[in-house]
């Protein structure tokens, strides 16, 4: 069985294929990818994330090495369109994703590719507005939606298609607390279902419960390892521009010798009671 998604040695230059300050480089990343797995990629702005999500979907096309997707190289145009049905790219923002006037054209519009029957077009409507709670928004234009609402379209339109993998472009930026809960709440649902996670982000919070992280730093891949075992690297998280839980930064404060390994408020309040 070929892996749902593997990078063999990738790399990409920037210069190469678009416009603008020539010098990025995307060096040799490796990675791979199973049924339902959870993984965080991090790195500070500018250090590749939204490149190598591009990447990963074949919207853009390494310079040497390969992105394997159940077997098939993004490289064949005759690949594009299978890719394209297991691996859905939620952009980091959801704006550049939008294609429809409405939520509910958004939402069936790659239904509406695909070819399926109206009458399942709009079973699959309905299902899908009502989890992602769109619903009371079915006429309006993406454009005029909140922040939370657009996030939650654009991981609407994908999931309706059912992808095996989700690439996830800092999913919660621009959130407030309450729609970051909504949001995680709805992706955790999704990866128990068995859709795979790829999640880039600059925060380690977001991705400390995921099965394996990749640090990127101005395009390499400088570390990979179990959320468990980053805390050995704590130290290195400031150069490498990433963002530590603020209970982490309290309890460092409060313990300064041995700083405990807390990402979320439930592991600092146990760590509190020992
Ligand atoms: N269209 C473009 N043309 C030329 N260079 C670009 C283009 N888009 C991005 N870059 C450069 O490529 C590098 C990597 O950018 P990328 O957007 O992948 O980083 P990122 O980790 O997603 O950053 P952020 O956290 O700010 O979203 C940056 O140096 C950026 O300036
Ligand atoms: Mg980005």
């Amino acid at each position: 069985m070929p892996a749902l998604l593997a990078l063999h040695d990738v790399s990409y230059a920037r210069a190469r294929q678009r416009p603008g300050p020539a010098g990025f480089r995307l060096k040799e990343i490796n990675l791979q990818i199973e049924a339902g797995d959870f993984c965080g990629i991090l790195g500070a702005n500018g250090s590749g994330k939204s490149t190598l999500a591009r990447l990963c979907c074949g919207l853009y096309l390494p310079d040497s090495g390969e992105v394997i997707v159940e077997g098939y190289s993004t490289r064949q145009e005759e690949n594009r369109r299978r890719i394209r049905r297991v691996v859905g790219l939620a952009f980091q923002n959801p704006d550049n994703q939008f294609v429809a006037e409405t939520v509910a054209a958004e939402t069936a519009f790659g239904l509406e590719n695909l070819g399926v029957p109206p009458a399942e077009i709009r079973r699959r409507l309905r299902e899908v507005l009502d989890r992602f709670d769109l619903g009371h928004l079915a006429g309006t234009p993406p454009h005029r939606l909140s922040g939370g609402e657009k996030r939650r379209l654009s991981l609407a339109a994908l999931w309706v298609l059912r992808p095996r993998v989700l690439l996830l472009d800092e999913p919660l930026s621009m959130l407030d607390p309450g729609s970051k809960k909504k949001i995680c709440g709805l992706l955790q649902e999704l990866r128990r279902e068995g859709t795979a996670l790829l999640w880039f982000t600059p925060a380690f919070a977001e991705v400390a419960r995921a099965d394996h992280l990749l640090v990127l730093e101005a395009g390499k891949a400088v570390w990979q390892g179990r959320p468990g075992e980053f805390w050995g690297e704590v130290e290195k998280a400031n150069r490498w521009g990433i963002e530590l839980p603020p209970v982490y930064e309290i309890a460092a404060g409060i313990c300064q010798s041995s700083p405990p390994p807390v990402a979320s408020e439930e592991e600092f309040v146990s760590w509190l009671w020992k």
